[in-house]
């Protein structure tokens, strides 16, 4: 029966008792979205579309208090972001359910990397390359977050990052469309598990929708201009991918594209996501950028924003207010069409449904499962061997490490050896008992060390200090130790939102501290704790071993153990390129040719070079050691041509030729000879882990495609062109193992 065709008097007293069976009862979830939206009053329709902060947490700026609870009890709120845990969720959704129509809440949040059990930030998961490990990751962090009443988080967070200065880098996959495409997808799945409506699954929000992490000069929130081409190539891939993996929803972004605000963006939402992506999700704004676009100075206030926003199809407000301020009036105006509005909700209302809160709003929020899902050993497991395998080793003379457990002394040095919620990094959450949950680095190497070792501490100085009168105490048990292990990098929070650095070198006197130490003698390890490549070349030169620990979660004190102790041996690649100098920021291994490429790494004669630095990075894309070495042989192509519907193939063998067993990942890339359009130096196209015990080797084999060669070209249509190849194989973007061939 269609609610449509009731006679008006018999409406008319549904408008006023409206017994939530009435759209209960039809079979399809769009019946029932159709039946309840003809039940629907402008103003409750547009209450749909609005979401607030909840009261205990902000992620930005509070528009204003007002009687959200009110709002809540009136139906005139959709959403709540920051609300969290059984009893939150349970005071609010009954709230909703005293409202008119009985429509029930989505509560959102951002579950970047764990929920209780916190994972490794998600550029450091990127440097496993371990799909299977950062989908589970993210499956773990789903299931404890739908036990707490989450029904959504904002993640996953797929912006292509070639810039370090932007402190969100650390929430990405890094800088490679390729990697972050596969990474996306993983995530979302993780995250969506066998289809959200599952008490264990949360809807995911792919973001920011577009091309956030190209903010220009790596400052948070700035502006956006390139090309459509560059955009759809690079920028666009893993947000389409994560769609693709069937993402229930997307968040736009702060920034402007080529002048105008993504969140007024028709073409980014319009045309490319719901049109050609075919997206049936709906689109959350970020956090106030719908009245933000005043600003910008594209809107002149939030009548003219929200007409703009919902006109691009921006379908929920979160914390603007200007949907709840405006849009009734626009529509009443005749300045937005009602079915624009229509539309926004009925996407909305199709995932509440689909998530079956319809059917049992307090489906998700549980207090067994709860309560289960609380320290749950299994997910703390999967956390350290999420965190040792994101470590990259980027040094390691004379076999320094790994570390066995024969009589010695070892000193701990530096500021982020006793740290305790700097180890689980930004966007996460802090509970009452970390302290006690969190096991230092310290405490990490003291459990695994065993009897035999005397461990020494000395913090040596703080992290941002400008002081040194920590290093006296810090060279003295140094001098005292056989070897010592600093520990320095940023503070977990000097990575994150709004968190842009101008200087990434290490913070304060952390590298004089390092030279100091040095100066003893003694072999020194360093570890590497920050959510960014960092610039710390005299270490780079100077310490014998060096461990990139990014910021790897709640087991990260032991996961650091495992690897100095060789009971993981160091797999992880680097996901973003490191700089020798800011100077060379955008930095990125896959760089167009340019028409004066220096013939060597000191050749400034009239090429393109910087007369202070060579153009290479400190350490490159993909780049990663392992305590073992792999040999690999000259790639070997089972053709040299292929026509557009054969596969050429690409054979390699790999040798363990080194005194332990380890993991690589094979990394493949191409690049295109000649091109329409100038085509980058290098592309990733594939990869492949491969473990190999000692003196083991292996034949890996790619199978290239027409797919794998396509580009954008000048008209943004993707094509691929025929013409010579080269193909690359090794252990780093670095790699010279090459072979030609030609597409037909
Ligand atoms: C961030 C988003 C986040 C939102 C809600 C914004 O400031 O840009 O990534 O999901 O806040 O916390």
């Amino acid at each position: 029966m269609n609610i449509k065709s009731f006679p008006l008097i018999l409406t008319m007293s549904i408008l006023l008792i409206v017994p939530p069976c009435i759209y209960a009862q039809h079979k399809t979830i769009d019946q029932r979205v159709d039946s309840l939206l003809s039940l629907m009053t402008l103003e409750e329709k547009i209450g749909q579309m609005n979401q607030y902060s909840g009261f205990w947490e902000a992620t930005g700026p509070i528009t204003e208090q007002g009687n959200k609870l009110e709002q809540v009890r009136n139906g005139q709120l959709g959403s709540l972001l920051n609300i969290t845990g059984y009893e939150h969720t349970h005071e609010l959704q009954e709230m909703a359910l005293q409202s008119r129509l009985k429509i029930p809440l989505l509560f959102g949040q951002d579950v970047i990397h764990g929920y209780r059990t916190q994972f490794p930030i998600p550029l450091a998961e990127a440097a496993s390359w371990d799909l299977e490990a950062i989908e589970l990751s993210a499956r773990i962090a789903a299931i404890e977050a739908a036990a707490a009443g989450v029904h959504w988080t904002f993640a996953p967070m797929v912006d292509i990052g070639r810039d370090p200065r932007w402190g969100r880098v650390m929430e990405g996959a890094g800088e490679d469309p390729y990697l972050g495409s596969l990474i996306a997808a993983a995530r979302v799945k993780g995250f969506q598990g066998k289809g959200y409506g599952n008490t264990d699954a949360v809807m995911a929000c792919v973001k920011h929708f577009a091309a956030y992490g190209a903010s220009e000069s790596g400052r948070d929130y700035n502006s956006v201009d390139m090309s459509y081409r560059m955009l759809n190539e690079i920028y666009l891939r893993p947000y389409k991918a994560a769609v693709d993996a069937g993402a229930a929803t997307v968040m736009n972004s702060f920034n402007d594209i080529n002048g105008i605000p993504a969140t007024a963006n028709s073409y980014i939402q319009r045309d490319l996501l719901k049109g050609q992506w075919k997206f049936g999700g709906f689109v959350v704004s970020d956090w106030g950028s719908i009245g933000e676009m005043i600003n910008h100075g594209y809107s002149k206030d939030c009548y003219q924003a929200a007409q703009q926003a919902i006109t691009a199809g921006s379908d929920m407000d979160m914390e603007s207010r200007c949907y709840i301020g405006s849009l009734a009036q626009l529509v009443k105006d005749g300045k937005a069409d009602a079915r624009l509005v229509d539309d926004a909700v009925r996407r909305i209302l199709t995932k509440k449904f689909e998530m079956g809160l319809f059917d049992d709003p307090f489906k998700y929020s549980n207090k067994e499962r709860e309560k289960q899902q609380w320290n749950n050993p299994d997910n703390l497991r999967a956390s350290r061997d999420m965190a040792k395998k994101s470590i990259v080793l980027l040094k390691n003379e004379k076999q320094l490490l790994p570390l066995d457990t024969k009589k010695k002394t070892i000193a701990m040095i530096g500021p982020l050896v006793k740290a305790v919620r700097d180890n689980i990094g930004f966007w996460s959450y802090a509970w009452p008992d970390d302290t006690a949950r969190i096991v230092t680095q310290f405490d990490g190497v003291k459990n695994r060390a065993g009897k035999n070792i005397t461990l020494t501490y000395a913090k040596g100085c703080g992290i941002s200090d400008s002081s040194k009168a920590g290093f006296a105490q810090a060279v003295k048990i140094a001098k005292q130790a056989d070897i010592v292990i600093l520990s320095i990098g940023e503070a977990g929070n000097m990575s994150g939102e709004a968190k842009s650095r101008s200087n990434i070198h290490l913070p304060g006197v952390q590298e004089d501290l390092v030279k100091a130490v040095c100066a003893t003698g003694k072999p020194v390890i360093v570890l590497i704790n920050a959510g960014r490549p960092l610039v710390f070349n005299w270490t780079a030169d100077h310490a014998q071993a060096i461990l990139y620990t990014w910021w790897l979660g709640t087991k990260a004190g032991e996961a650091i153990a495992d690897v100095l102790f060789g009971d993981y041996n160091p797999s992880g690649k680097l996901p973003m390129t490191f700089p020798r100098s800011e100077g060379q920021i955008p930095i990125y291994y896959n760089h167009f040719s340019t028409g004066r490429p220096p013939k060597s790494e000191t050749d400034v004669n009239y090429v393109s070079a910087y007369i202070d630095l060579p153009n290479s990075p400190k350490f490159p894309f993909g780049y990663g050691l392992s305590y073992t070495t792999f040999k690999y042989s000259e790639p070997v192509l089972n053709r040299s041509t292929i026509n557009a519907s054969e596969k050429l193939q690409v054979k390699v063998s790999i040798t363990n030729t080194g005194n332990y067993d380890g993991k690589e990942t094979v990394q493949l890339y191409i690049r295109d000879l000649v091109g329409s359009v100038v085509r980058p130096v290098k592309q990733l196209i594939g990869f492949q882990q491969v473990f190999l015990k000692k003196g083991e080797t292996k034949e890996i084999t790619f199978n290239i495609g027409v797919d794998d060669l396509k580009f954008y070209d000048n008209n943004v249509n993707l094509v691929a062109e025929p013409g010579d190849f080269e193909v690359f194989v090794g252990g780093s973007s670095a790699t010279e193992l090459k072979k030609t061939f030609t597409l037909l």
